[in-house]
């Protein structure tokens, strides 16, 4: 049988030994609950949430640990900043752009619909960039810091700069869930009040996330139960600081467990750089593909003139090689593209220069 080539790191990545053993061993040795417990294995795992998330913080450069809070995922993340943000301002109007995926933007579609806001653009460029030159005014602003369509990064600090310019107490949030696996975080220059991506991106488990809060101190929670009570006395209680205060209820800690190692293994990752550079050079070259990413993005997204994207992705299926195809969660770019859908390949780093030559000569044979 063919070795798999699997070409969906931007989908979810594989996990690396070392996560699954991290995992293994926390759940084996050392499981317990946090921030419930006094005995010492309780004690354990308290102390490895609290590495973790000081890893996290390091990882994204944040200022205090306690600004990092762990969710599912992204989609998670930015449905709960949604909540957050209503639960404490007044927002009346909130900037996305054709870039954002679905959890991005949905949940704010979703109140635009039901007439609670109003939804301005902000425009892209002639490349589909952020246009931060043009940014519209508003109460918050949605910054999608890669496409996973298009695979670029934006200049993610100079739209939160646009936006703040616009209106000095702009809330921006931004989606990092394709960037983290690419380039470094960094919240504190990019000057966001959120941020969130998905430790499955980078090799961590599913299931985990992160949401960095800012000014933690501005916002109540959205979620109520156990672990975020300071005090309690009859009818009277009071919440605990973050990140205790945004983490009811129980954590998924073998994820959590496995988070750092992922990390600091997928930093050691030299990039998707010249396997995809390959790729995309001997694809440019075959007549019948449309390219839709630029020659530096950190994946490539095609399509094939008279082939349906479905078909496609059935014909390379059946020569044991996973890649991407359909909207990809992002309707919005592709309709800006006017398109329906595309073919996307995005490498991890498991994928070998080999892989890149196989993968070009069934991709030659179908689209000849
Ligand atoms: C740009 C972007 N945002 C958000 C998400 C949602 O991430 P998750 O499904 O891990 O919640 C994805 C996943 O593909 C993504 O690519």
């Amino acid at each position: 049988m063919n070795k798999n080539i699997y070409l969906d790191a931007a989908a979810s990545a594989l996990k690396p030994e070392s996560v699954i053993a991290a995992e293994g061993a926390f759940l084996r040795e050392s499981y317990a609950n946090t921030g419930r417990g006094v005995c010492g294995r309780a004690a354990a795992a308290d102390k490895m949430l609290a590495d973790a998330r000081f890893a996290v913080a390091d990882f994204i450069s944040a200022e205090y640990p306690n600004q990092v809070v762990f969710t599912s995922g992204t989609t998670d993340g930015m449905n709960r900043i949604v909540n957050i943000v209503r639960e404490s301002c007044d927002i009346k109007t909130v900037a996305v752009s054709d870039l954002d995926h679905h959890s991005a933007r949905m949940p704010w579609e979703h109140l635009a619909r039901t007439g609670k806001i109003k939804l301005v653009k902000i425009p892209l460029t002639k490349n589909y960039d952020i246009d931060y030159e043009n940014m519209p005014t508003a109460d918050v602003v949605v910054i999608t810091a890669m496409s996973n369509v298009l695979g670029a990064a934006q200049n993610v600090r100079e739209i939160v700069a646009a936006a703040r310019a616009k209106k000095r107490n702009v809330i921006t949030i931004v989606d990092a869930a394709q960037y983290v696996a690419h380039k470094p975080i960094n919240v504190k220059t990019w000057n966001c009040d959120f941020m969130c991506f998905s430790g499955h991106k980078i090799g961590a488990d599913t299931g985990v996330g992160v949401m960095y809060i800012a000014n933690s101190d501005s916002y109540n929670p959205d979620k109520f139960g156990g672990g975020m009570v300071q005090t309690i006395s009859g009818d009277n209680w009071t919440i605990d600081a973050s990140p205790n205060k945004f983490e009811a209820g129980t954590l998924p800690l073998t994820q959590i467990a496995g988070l750092p190692v992922a990390i600091q293994e997928w930093q050691s990752w030299s990039g998707a750089g010249d396997i995809i550079s390959y790729m995309y050079d001997a694809l440019s070259k075959m007549s019948h593909i449309r390219l839709l990413t630029e020659p530096d993005a950190k994946l490539i997204s095609f399509v094939v003139d008279n082939m349906h994207v479905l078909d496609f992705g059935a014909l390379i299926g059946a020569h044991d090689i996973c890649v991407r195809v359909g909207n990809m969660c992002a309707s919005w770019i592709h309709s800006a593209m006017g398109i329906d859908g595309s073919i996307r390949i995005s490498v991890g780093p498991w994928n070998t220069m080999d892989d890149a030559k196989v993968v070009v000569d069934v991709i030659r044979g179908i689209v000849k």
